[in-house]
């Protein structure tokens, strides 16, 4: 899990949420319910976990959003770098649409950016449909919007 956020890390504070296991735990609880007022979209977090080892995470926005309004997606997820390349990514994308299913979720939008690889090839593999591709003005980051059914049984 450190070895993830540490990753990550951003000037914004991000490693503050590991400084310690109840602070952890808020943060978790946060992203589930957000607190009044906030504008976050409430999401599901789900670990893939090896006995007590963390591999990656998986969340499900109850709602899809992004930090561009015209690159909405209604998942993020991510692998610890040192287990990534070894198929954790795609098993763990096939449980999570398994949940969103279970959820509720009829039709799921996802985002990867072009030069994302392995995120695209984990959507594809799964049947994501290709809907759109957004090119954001001034960065000139090119992102692939996707659409996942979850009604037939090959996605779920
Ligand atoms: C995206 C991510 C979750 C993939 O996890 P992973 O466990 O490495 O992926 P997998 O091993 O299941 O591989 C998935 C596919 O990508 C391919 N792949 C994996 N690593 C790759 C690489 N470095 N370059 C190109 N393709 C790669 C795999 O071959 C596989 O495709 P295939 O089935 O056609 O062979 C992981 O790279 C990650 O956590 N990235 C940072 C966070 C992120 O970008 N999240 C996505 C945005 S929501």
């Amino acid at each position: 899990m450190r070895e993830t956020l540490v990753e990550s890390a951003r000037p914004d504070g991000v490693k503050a949420e590991l400084r310690d296991t109840d602070t952890h735990i808020h943060y978790l609880r946060s992203l589930v319910r957000p607190p009044a007022g906030s504008r976050a979209v409430p999401q599901d977090v789900f670990w893939l976990v090896d006995g007590t080892t963390y591999l990656g995470e998986i969340r499900i926005r109850r709602r899809a959003s992004g930090s561009h309004p015209s690159i909405k997606s209604h998942l993020y997820y991510e692998i610890r770098p040192s287990r990534r390349g070894r198929g954790l990514g795609i098993e763990m994308l096939r449980r999570g649409l398994l949940k969103a299913r279970a959820l509720g979720h009829r039709r799921l939008l996802a985002s990867a950016q072009e030069s994302n690889q392995p995120s695209r090839r984990m959507l594809e593999q799964l049947g994501a449909r290709l809907i759109a591709r957004r090119t954001i003005p001034h960065t000139g980051g090119t992102f692939r919007l996707y659409e996942i059914r979850l009604a037939a049984r090959r996605t779920a």
